[in-house]
């Protein structure tokens, strides 16, 4: 096979560990026996600084004609809140049509979580965060703005095509063979009872119509936090829609061991997928070959697992097992070793066997 793939390191820290995953491709390729072509991308916060430019359509029509994006981080301390979040990773998202938000929970051997007798078998879970409706849709309004009265809505918008296809994909991934085929929804069928009666009835009849073997759960947003915390281990996979994946997919990260780990998704199954570190852009240890580069390349192993090479996934994911247990810390400058040699022990692993 030959991948395209495009890369867009970003602002801060993003190059740095951009570069330490695209090591590691690299081993994992020349084991696999797969080729790829790298095109790169600098959209960012230097870039809009630059030039006014976020994602232009015509560079959305360039991504779209590749298999896989791997994203470093969008965020510039000189670039107001919200420009890059809006201007790139949404409108990539909306773009091409990146209807799934993928998130694996793991605790992986040699990490710290903060919940007590808590042990890599007892948080492995995934959570799919519908990711292009609900309330990102971006529908509302103002009415009377700036005055006493003023009034403001946000809408949250669920179709039953993208609610389904959703789901499927849900369904689809609890029955892969390292998962235990048991999808819990994650709602709010007790107030919100529009958006969630639809979610609720396409949950039941695709269940009972494509996926019998499935074991389904149900489980209210905010009971899910207390049981994040409390068992995690009762999670398999999880389906969810986007304002309560966002909220809940950042307990996740945490109880995992936190940003140094924690890799994501965007995807549209069977055409393209976008992969980032879940941590931000760090701009204070940028250039300081200090930062961890693991949750980098946690995003490699899901861009290899999304393009077919499974085999080459596990290898990474081992590979950073392997780095963990040599490192003294997970933060930043904290590691008892740089950035480069994170990457280093990895991809000798991955190339080793
Ligand atoms: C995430 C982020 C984004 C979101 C922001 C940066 C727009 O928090 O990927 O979870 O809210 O989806
Ligand atoms: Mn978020």
């Amino acid at each position: 096979m030959d991948y395209r793939i495009a890369v867009i390191p970003g602002d801060g820290t993003g190059p740095e560990v951009v570069a330490e995953g695209l090591k590691v491709l690299a081993a994992a390729a020349a084991r696999a026996g797969f080729t790829y072509q790298l095109t790169h991308y600098d959209f960012g916060g230097a870039r809009y600084l630059r030039t006014g430019e976020t994602l232009p359509d015509s560079a959305v029509a360039e991504l779209a004609d590749h298999d896989a994006i791997f994203l470093g981080a969008i965020g510039h301390p000189e670039v107001k809140p919200g420009i890059l979040e809006q201007g790139i990773l949404l409108k990539a998202r909306f773009a091409l049509d990146l209807y799934v938000n993928l998130r694996p929970v793991k605790l992986l051997p040699g990490v710290e979580t903060p919940i007590k007798d808590k042990e890599p078998e007892d948080i492995d879970f995934v959570v799919v965060r519908e990711n292009t409706e609900g309330l990102y849709a971006n529908t509302g309004g103002f009415l009377k703005k700036g005055t006493p009265d003023e009034i403001s809505t946000q809408v949250s918008v669920n179709t039953r095509l993208g609610v389904e296809r959703c789901l499927r994909y849900a369904f689809e991934y609890a029955r892969r063979p390292d998962r235990r085929r048991q999808l819990t929804l994650v709602g709010k069928t007790n107030v919100l009872t529009y958006a969630w009666d639809l979610w609720w009835r396409a949950f039941n009849e695709v269940g009972d119509a494509d996926y019998p073997d499935i074991k389904r759960e149900y489980a209210h947003v905010d009971a899910t936090c207390m049981w994040f915390v409390k068992n995690p281990e009762w999670f398999d996979v999880i389906v969810t829609d986007n304002m309560f994946g966002d909220i809940i997919t950042d307990l996740g990260a945490m109880i995992q061991g936190g940003m140094g780990v924690a890799a994501g998704g965007n995807i549209h199954p069977g055409k393209i997928g976008m992969f980032e570190p879940i941590g931000g852009s760090a701009p204070k240890y940028t250039g300081k070959n200090v930062i961890n580069p693991l949750a980098a390349i946690g995003a490699v192993q899901m861009m290899l697992d999304f393009l077919g090479q499974s085999e080459a996934a596990g290898w990474v994911e081992q590979g950073i097992i392997h780095a963990i247990s040599k490192m003294k810390s997970l933060n930043a400058g904290r590691m008892g070793m740089g950035t480069t040699d994170v990457g280093d022990l990895v991809a000798r692993f991955v190339a080793a066997g």
